[in-house]
């Protein structure tokens, strides 16, 4: 007795594209007492597909809550003292399923897929008046039509996998993203599992309307897609359910985000004006515009932040989202052979002084935030006799930053005030040069979060709010001081003539084929 880790603990399910984890926090700080983490392996069964076996995803987040509660007993703590457990996951990502055995009907198909093209196209031809309008359904659920949101996924899955479509006419099949599928496992699937979402994750799906935060009869109708399917929409952060059985049993479900917004909840983003860049597989900006909807005039997602709560008032965030950002370096390593692991990322660029006017633009799967192009495809332009592996490297660092320049224009436009500080968190951040280009090319002071972990944390901190409502999510959490920021080190002139540059490089990413 004693000597061991106190509680009372709060536990965070993260399910992210590439491995899921179970992380304890210390309730109401941001101090990790043990976690578990697995990989999570893609399904790539043709180009551009990319699935996971939605039974892998329960059974690894399952192993993962087992190896982190194993940890907490071995420092002393008890799985007992975990008084919540919040879930965040990655977003848009779609699952079906069979009501009456659970089983699932299809793979999910990853938010990364870029199999709905075609299903883009189609759509685009249903628009009245030939109009082929991206923009059309933006007023009633603030994104552009792309292969990237659940509704199309789901859509190709209607018209393309016969068992799906005839469970959803019967009604025999259930939706869920992500979240979704994790609480109706955990909460006891075939014996009474609950079939819900949040705010957040249901902002993704291009089904929910944005203002009432409902599933939307004219967007259901567009999409071909019945309301039946579609799990209740709750907020962010209250009671969904208690783990059905396993080492925590009984223990309540208080939290549900998409990854992105955790993150922003996680950084304590909590006030208009504030905002955030989490670089993982691909980089993700988002901007709290507070209670008020901001609708984007210039190629940002309107989604919702958080709703902390079903009596709280839902927040909105404009969002920049970029598909390739960590996942250029892996690119690298994996087709190309240029680098070994990423541990050779920084000393390599520190190597040279500068990029010797290489521009890579990582369009692999066409453009996001501000294009929405989904034919665009990847360039390496200005290479010379003089270039080197070291140059490429590091233009693929200023690839990233110069994306999170594009959606920072962007924002600037939309919200007519200039940001003056960037919150940055995900595995990118340990890079120190990262952070300083990242703050030369954009003319911003750069704060990195005190643990790399922000998004298990928003979902820790929702959790804990719902059980412990005295929980004052906006006092420090940390018991380390301040963050200090990074600061640009070059001037505008030059900054501007590079991002000058950049723009003539996505030119061509968007017209290689003409
Ligand atoms: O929209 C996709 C995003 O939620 C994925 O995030 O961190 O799993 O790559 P991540």
């Amino acid at each position: 007795e004693g000597g061991g880790v106190e509680g009372p603990f709060v536990g965070a399910i993260d399910d992210g594209t590439t491995s899921a984890r179970f992380i304890i926090f210390r309730a109401g700080t941001d101090d990790i007492v043990c976690y578990h983490q697995i990989e999570i392996p893609s399904i790539f069964a043709k180009e551009g597909w990319c699935e996971q076996d939605p039974k892998v995803i329960v059974s690894t987040v399952n192993e993962c809550i087992v190896g982190a509660c194993k940890k907490l007993k071995q420092l002393g703590g008890q799985v007992k003292d975990i008084v919540a457990v919040g879930i965040t996951n990655q977003r848009e990502s779609t699952v079906v399923w069979d009501r009456n055995t659970g089983e699932t009907l299809a793979n999910a198909i990853i938010w990364l897929d870029n199999r709905t093209t075609s299903t883009v196209e189609e759509l685009l031809e249903t628009i009245p008046n030939n109009a082929r309008n991206i923009n059309y359904l933006r007023p009633l659920c603030g994104l552009p039509l792309s292969p990237y949101f659940s509704g199309v996924k789901l859509r190709w899955l209607r018209d393309n996998v016969p068992t799906v479509r005839k469970a959803m006419e019967s009604g025999d099949a259930m939706f869920g993203t992500i979240d979704t599928w994790l609480m109706y496992n955990l909460t006891g699937a075939q014996n009474g599992g609950v079939h819900k979402t949040d705010v957040t994750n249901a902002s993704r799906t291009m089904l929910m309307n944005i203002e009432t935060l409902q599933w939307d009869d004219n967007l259901l109708k567009f999409f071909g897609l019945p309301r039946k399917i579609l799990p209740e929409i709750c907020s962010s952060a209250e009671h969904f359910g208690d783990i059905f059985d396993g080492v925590l049993k009984g223990v309540p479900i208080t939290a549900d985000l998409g990854d992105q917004q955790a993150a922003l909840v996680g950084q304590q983003c909590l006030a208009k004006g504030q905002a955030k860049a989490t670089y993982g597989t691909g980089c993700f900006l988002l901007y709290n515009t507070g209670p008020s909807i901001v609708h984007s005039q210039h190629g940002l997602l309107t989604t919702v932040g958080y709703q902390l709560g079903r009596k709280s008032a839902p927040y909105y965030a404009l969002e920049g989202s970029v598909s390739i950002a960590g996942a250029a370096f892996n690119w690298l390593k994996d087709n190309i052979g240029l680098i070994q692991n990423w541990g050779q990322i920084e000393p390599m660029a520190q190597t040279v002084d500068n990029s010797l006017d290489v521009y890579f633009v990582p369009a692999f799967n066409g453009l996001y935030a501000p294009y929405w192009n989904q034919d665009a495809r990847g360039v390496i332009c200005g290479l010379s006799e003089e270039t080197t592996s070291e140059h490429i490297v590091r233009a693929t660092l200023e690839a990233v930053c110069f994306q999170v320049r594009d959606i920072l224009d962007s924002m600037h436009k939309d919200c007519k005030i200039p940001l003056a500080k960037l919150m940055v968190d995900g595995g990118m951040t340990v890079n120190q040069l990262f952070l300083q280009l990242q703050s030369d090319l954009v003319g911003i002071h750069v704060l990195r979060a005190k643990i790399s972990e922000t998004t298990a944390l928003g979902a820790a901190m929702a959790a804990y709010k719902v059980v412990e409502p005295r929980f004052n999510m906006e006092a420090p959490l940390s018991k380390s001081g301040p963050r200090e920021p990074i600061t640009p080190t070059i001037n505008s002139h030059e900054r501007d003539l590079r991002y000058k540059k950049w723009k003539m490089a996505i030119e061509r990413s968007l017209n290689w084929e003409t």
